[in-house]
């Protein structure tokens, strides 16, 4: 039976929700919570009446360092893996946790998107305060204080859907324990998470050790089993053989489940993998699963490819491996100034740990600005070798010319420690007119 395709009508009803409750982040004054926005603003001004006077990046106002979103990449990503995973008759939840942007969450509602995937309660509360109507929470939660907030949640709101990891007999029992003391009246929905192997992270690690935590689930008069689910960026040194042999054991273990009538009287089974370093592999796993006993709720759970970044998901996007299937560009720009040249071949930039990321490689120098008539020259020579916490530390090939002043682009790996250095980050149109604020909660 094909995957359900999530019906546009419903899709847009979960789309206007969130883009109506979004709306209002553009009445947040302008003021010194914000880093990188222009400083002279008359008193008052809002969020979104600084992006209606359409200010240049880089002429406007804006003090460095700053973050930049091209526009026009951002909606290129945005329809890339929208027309993605359509191909493959996938439903997508896009991870929030990368921008936790709820104006970025309302996008990818409006391309189509089944749900938001969360992976903490408090990024769920989050979405839900921003409109977000249906959730895949990927991790467990056995937080008594959580589970009571996410009961209320589900029986103040019957529109209101959320399906959480579950990987333990004791996880179980003591979210089964927590519900009941709320006085919970809807069921909790959960899926089995399958572990990528011995050594990786959360997830049960044996199909046997799956059944177990399904029939505790099934003893429970609080939670649902609706499918199973897990992450195969985590699969303990990856390479494609190994990933693809990982989501066979998870579709295979969806297959069992359901012979073992344990999807029974479901109108859908869900099954979840999926980052954005191996969509091409979940793709192939999910086309193959077989006929279930309901339609498959085949969801692809990608959250870095919004941004996509200059490091490490450009070597390891499955675009690399199948480029007629699309290609994702870097949309971040860390627009940092020199303020420092103490030796010939030493600049420093004004902006560190607290500005960039660095957790998984440190930013790429990638064009300067002159400080004349905005002259745009490649970086070529220059090259980031440390950070501070305000300071980037630039060795500058003999040669090259660069000054006091001069603005430095940098290009940086890892969207999710990119977005949440930032709690408002301008998108910018290709002349560098700022278009629209977006805000985060990190
Ligand atoms: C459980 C889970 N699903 C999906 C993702 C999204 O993967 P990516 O950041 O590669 O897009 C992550 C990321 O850490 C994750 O932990």
């Amino acid at each position: 039976m094909a995957a359900p395709a999530p019906s546009p009508d419903q899709g847009n009803d979960l789309a206007h929700a969130a883009t109506a409750a979004v709306a209002r982040l553009a009445d947040e004054p302008v003021d010194h919570r914000f880093k990188g926005l222009p400083l002279d603003v008359a008193p008052g001004t809002t969020l979104g009446e600084l992006a209606a006077e359409r200010r240049s990046l880089f002429t406007g106002g804006f003090s460095t360092p700053v973050l930049a979103l091209s526009a026009e990449r951002l909606e290129h990503n945005l329809v890339a893996l929208a027309d993605y995973s359509a191909r493959h008759g996938l439903a997508f939840a896009p991870h929030g946790k990368t921008s936790m942007a709820p104006q970025l969450f309302a996008r990818q509602l409006q391309h189509g998107a089944w749900g938001i995937t969360l992976a903490v309660p408090h990024q769920v509360r989050v979405a839900r305060a921003h409109g977000i109507a249906r959730i895949f929470l990927a991790n467990e939660v056995v937080d008594a204080a959580a589970l009571r907030w996410l009961a209320a949640e589900l029986d103040a709101d019957p529109d209101f859907r959320v399906i959480c990891y579950v990987d333990s007999p004791r996880g179980v029992a003591l979210m089964d324990e927590a519900l009941r003391a709320a006085g919970a009246r809807r069921r909790l929905e959960v899926v089995v998470e399958l572990g990528a192997g011995d050594g990786a992270r959360t997830g049960a690690r044996t199909e046997a050790e799956c059944a177990a935590v399904a029939d505790a689930v099934a003893a429970t008069g609080t939670l649902r089993l609706v499918g199973v689910a897990g992450y195969e960026g985590e699969v303990p040194d990856a390479d494609l053989a190994a990933v693809r042999g990982w989501l066979r054991r998870l579709t295979d273990l969806a297959v069992a489940f359901d012979a073992e009538g344990r999807f029974a009287g479901l109108d859908e089974i869900v099954v979840s993998a999926g980052g954005s370093a191996w969509f091409d592999a979940v793709a192939e796993a999910f086309t193959a699963l077989p006929e279930l006993s309901a339609p498959a709720l085949k969801l692809l759970r990608s959250g870095a490819y919004v941004s996509h970044d200059d490091g490490h998901y450009r070597r390891l996007t499955p675009f690399n491996r199948q480029p007629d299937e699309g290609a994702l560009q870097a949309a971040f720009t860390l627009w940092t100034q020199v303020v420092s040249r103490p030796e010939p071949g030493q600049a420093f930039l004004n902006a560190g740990k607290r500005d960039a990321a660095f957790d998984l490689e440190l930013p790429e120098a990638q064009l300067v600005r002159g400080t004349g008539a905005g002259s745009v020259r490649s970086a070529a020579g220059l090259t980031v070798t440390g950070l501070n916490d305000q300071h980037a530390r630039l060795r500058v090939d003999e040669g090259v010319d660069l000054e006091v002043g001069e603005w430095v682009g940098l290009g940086m790996s890892h969207p999710c420690t990119i977005f949440d250095k930032w709690q408002v980050i301008p998108v910018v149109d290709a002349d560098g007119t700022v278009t629209e604020l977006i805000r985060t909660f990190f």
